[in-house]
């Protein structure tokens, strides 16, 4: 059976760093107030004139040299992102061109932020059916442009970023021993648009609007549905959760996380958190929490990893890997 299997990793972040309290200065807000409703300590905010592509661009450059593979052999490139560099072409075909790739595909995909999950379910899906053999999917974002700057109880929490791994085809025997992809959840209800959403877009406004949250209502459902999505990966694979070496959750808010946690009794030293320097980087924030793990050496080879996130629409999905 063909597998998917992570080769190489790679994170790109803004030089720019913007604490809780540069925020403090421009706003009425408070470090003791961000950290203590967030966890978070910082995020990086793009430059003026840097874009998704970029931060994209340097987070698949990473991830290439990590598989020690160039993007010549790539059949593919799938980037999730809500903040594309134009509303059209694909922000993934300004990275195809300015990797210097001439052949395959590439395609974006919008799932908030879910969207990293979404795109591995669709990686996973294209390799295993032989599509394609080796795909680069990322999740890049610059939320800040999308941000109502007026707006405190929204703008204090998100941050921009990218994040990529590069997954390849391998031949797995079929059983959970396999590296690789295990199972990918995918969840949707459209009925809950009015909770997180932006107020603008090419049909209606023809701008791109600003981001709208109703944060209560969004805590509520994404600790239930995260839960969820968690238990159905697992249970699709039939391993129990106690044996999930690492949950690499989506960066909303460390309350989520402890939340999640405690309901589905998961141990919190598991959880990967990166909310403290990322803060919430939207499609972008699973992939840098995966690469931290990495790099800091506690996710290796043979771990079982189970990433999740929920984001607008509402969408939510899981993906359970053996590393
Ligand atoms: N600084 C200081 N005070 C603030 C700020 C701020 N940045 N923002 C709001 N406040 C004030 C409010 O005005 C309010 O004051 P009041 O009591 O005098 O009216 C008080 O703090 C409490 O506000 P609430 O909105 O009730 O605060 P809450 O405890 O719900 O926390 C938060 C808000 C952090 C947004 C929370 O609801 C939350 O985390 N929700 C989840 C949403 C989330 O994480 N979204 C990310 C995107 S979705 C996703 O990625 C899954």
């Amino acid at each position: 059976m063909i597998r998917a299997r992570v080769i190489g990793a790679g994170a790109c972040l803004p030089s720019n760093i913007v604490t809780n309290d540069d925020l403090a200065k421009k706003m009425d807000t408070s470090d003791e107030w961000i950290q203590g409703r967030t966890g978070i300590k910082q995020r990086y905010i793009a430059l003026p004139g840097e874009k998704t592509s970029d931060l994209a661009l340097g987070a698949a450059r990473a991830a290439l040299a990590d598989a020690g593979i160039d993007a010549g052999e790539l059949d593919m490139i799938i980037c999730a992102t809500t903040t594309p560099d134009e509303s059209f072409p694909a922000t993934a075909t300004v990275v195809q061109a300015r990797l210097g790739m001439t052949k395959g595909a590439a395609f974006d995909v919008q799932a908030v932020c879910s969207g990293f999950i979404y795109g591995m379910s669709i990686a996973d899906s294209l390799i295993r059916t032989g599509a394609a053999r080796t795909i680069l999917l990322i999740g890049a974002e610059t939320m800040s442009r999308l941000l109502d700057w007026e707006d405190r109880t929204t703008c204090v929490l998100f941050g921009d970023g990218a994040g990529a791994v590069v997954l390849q085809a391998h031949m797995g025997t079929g059983t959970n021993a396999d590296q690789g992809i295990l199972n990918t959840r995918l969840f949707s209800d459209g009925r809950l648009h009015d909770m997180l959403y932006a107020d603008g877009g090419v049909s209606s406004t023809q701008g791109a609007g600003k981001l709208r949250m109703q944060g209560k209502e969004v805590f509520k459902h994404a600790v239930t549905n995260i839960a969820a999505a968690i238990v159905a990966s697992a249970e699709a694979a039939n391993i129990p959760l106690d044996q999930i070496d690492w949950f690499v959750p989506h960066q909303a808010n460390q309350r989520i996380l402890d939340g999640t946690a405690k309901k589905l009794g998961i141990d919190p030293a598991k959880v990967v958190s990166t909310l403290a320097v990322h803060g919430n980087t939207s499609a972008a924030s699973v992939p840098l929490a995966l690469v931290t793990a990495i790099q800091d050496g506690r996710i290796k080879r043979g771990d079982l990893v189970l990433l999740e996130a929920m984001g607008g629409g509402f969408t939510w999905g899981a993906a359970l890997l053996r590393w």
